[in-house]
């Protein structure tokens, strides 16, 4: 059985992507999926490589169940357009960022995150500059557009074969 697995992008790679992977995680954890979808996060900008993830989403996410605290910020790199079959950038500013640093050939499939797993062209805001309830409805947007995904990434998996579809 062929993984999927999925990266979620957002600028710092400290606030909204890796409450998305905490949440991914979980909840393909549940299901014992978590080998079938892999999953990581990752910023465009490097400013935070290897910071553990902003207080305000350690403490929202543990309010939930979900420990994110491990984590570490990273760069995304060229190599992650053949390593990822989906890759999913939380605002409009990060898709454009990722469909021009794609390299030719990639085999990832490059979305909104709102586009597709909300079903709506909406951003997940930056709550960076803000107070912990834009952290909390950061999460909420995330959990709502993960439970969807992890539902419809299960149909979608036995159609990818990993190196045939085009960056979208
Ligand atoms: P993120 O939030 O992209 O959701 O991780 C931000 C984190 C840091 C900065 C901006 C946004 N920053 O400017 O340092």
């Amino acid at each position: 059985m062929s993984a999927f697995p999925v990266l979620f992008v957002c600028l710092g790679n400290i606030c909204r992507s890796p409450l998305a992977e905490g949440i991914f995680r979980h909840l393909t954890t549940e299901i014992g999926a978590q080998d079938r979808f892999p999953t990581d996060s990752a910023g465009t900008g490097g400013w935070h490589n290897g910071h553990a993830p902003d207080s305000r989403s350690v403490q929202v996410a543990r309010e939930h169940g979900i420990d994110i605290s491990g984590l570490r910020a990273r760069r995304v790199e060229p190599a992650d357009f053949d390593r990822f079959a989906l890759i999913l950038a939380m605002d409009q500013s990060n898709l454009r960022h990722l469909r021009g640093m794609a390299p030719a050939g990639s085999s990832a499939s490059v979305a909104l995150f709102g586009a597709y797993a909300l079903g709506r062209e909406v951003d997940i805001p930056d709550p960076y500059y803000g107070g912990i309830e834009g952290f909390h409805d950061v999460y909420n947007m995330l959990f709502a557009g993960c439970r969807s995904m992890v539902e419809k990434l299960d149909a979608e998996r036995a159609s990818w074969s990993g190196n045939t579809s085009s960056v979208r």
